[in-house]
Parts: structure tokens; C-alpha cells; sequence
């Protein structure tokens, strides 16, 4: 499984940390977990991965210039060889993050990936309950590629 994420603050990061906490659980066996910053992530690290996790935050109404970036890298590379590949994402903003969900959503399924747990949003800092949401989301697209 890839994680690409854009991780600029102490809150990116604890929900980043969760995701990866979730996804690399020791029940959930034989899924390799990759994780990678936006602007890193290549083509070959997409085609190379059987599910991804996308986080980012909510910038300026929209996704993270950096996860965009990596969208506009991988889009026509990936077109068809990756369709129908479970993900799942989260976001972190301040106030609003409608626009950034709703990139989101609208580049993946141009891409026809398929959506395998309800995406994490998190206004301000993480409670525990966020964390946890975190945790889940990573084990539940995790362990999606162990069936
Ligand atoms: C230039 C800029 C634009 C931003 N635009 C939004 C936005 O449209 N919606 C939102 O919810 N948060 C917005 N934010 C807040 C970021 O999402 C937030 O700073 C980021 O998730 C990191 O969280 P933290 O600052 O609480 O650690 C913006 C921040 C910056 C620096």
C-alpha cells in the first residue's frame, strides 16, 4: 500500500502517524506499506501499489499544491493500469475543508479508484477520537488488500 501525503504541521503529521499506525497493525499481515511525501512520489511508486492513502491539507480551497502536484504526475501514467485500486484519504484544515474533499474525490474518480473506507476530516487539532478515526482509516484500506 502507498501513502502519499503532504505533511507541513505538528497536526498533518499526527494524523499522518495514526494512518501509518493503522496500516502497518501487526493482525493485518502481508501488506508492505510505502510511504511517500507528494512531491517524491512517482508514477512507478503508483503502478508498483496495490492500494493507496492520500492526506493532505486544505489549502486555499483546495488540496495541497504538493498532493495536486503528484496527481498531475501520475494521472495519464496511471489512467487505466490502476483502475478499479482501492484508497482511501484524509484532510486537515482550519476551517473549511469542502473543496479540498471534493478534489479529492473528483481526480480518483477520473482515475476509477475505488473508494474503500469514509474519508477522515479534522478541523483545528486532533482529539483522540480523530486519531482514532485515523488509525481506522489506515487499517481498513490496509487490510482491504489482504481479501
Ligand atoms: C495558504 C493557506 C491556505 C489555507 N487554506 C485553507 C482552507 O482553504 N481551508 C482550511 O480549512 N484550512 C486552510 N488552511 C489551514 C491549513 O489547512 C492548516 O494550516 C493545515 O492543515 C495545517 O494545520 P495546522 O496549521 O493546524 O497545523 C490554509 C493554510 C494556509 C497556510
Amino acid at each position: 500500500m502507498l501513502i502519499v501525503h503532504h505533511t507541513p504541521s505538528p497536526n498533518c503529521q499526527a494524523m499522518f502517524e495514526a494512518v501509518v499506525s493503522g496500516a502497518t497493525a501487526p493482525e493485518i499481515e502481508d501488506v508492505r506499506v510505502v510511504r511517500r511525501a507528494a512531491l517524491s512520489a512517482t508514477a512507478s511508486d503508483v503502478l508498483a501499489a496495490d492500494g493507496f492513502l492520500l492526506g493532505t491539507p486544505a489549502n486555499l480551497g483546495y488540496m495541497s499544491g504538493a498532493l495536486k502536484h503528484f496527481f498531475d504526475q501520475v494521472y495519464y501514467p496511471c489512467l487505466d493500469a490502476t483502475r478499479g485500486r482501492p484508497f482511501g484519504f484524509y484532510v486537515h484544515g482550519g476551517n473549511d475543508v469542502t473543496g479540498a474533499v471534493r478534489g479529492i474525490e473528483s481526480i480518483t474518480t477520473g482515475l476509477g479508484w475505488r473508494r474503500t473506507a469514509e474519508p477522515v476530516t479534522v478541523t483545528g487539532e486532533p482529539g483522540k477520537a480523530d486519531i482514532e478515526a485515523c488509525w481506522e482509516l489506515g487499517a481498513t484500506v490496509a487490510a482491504g488488500l489482504t481479501d
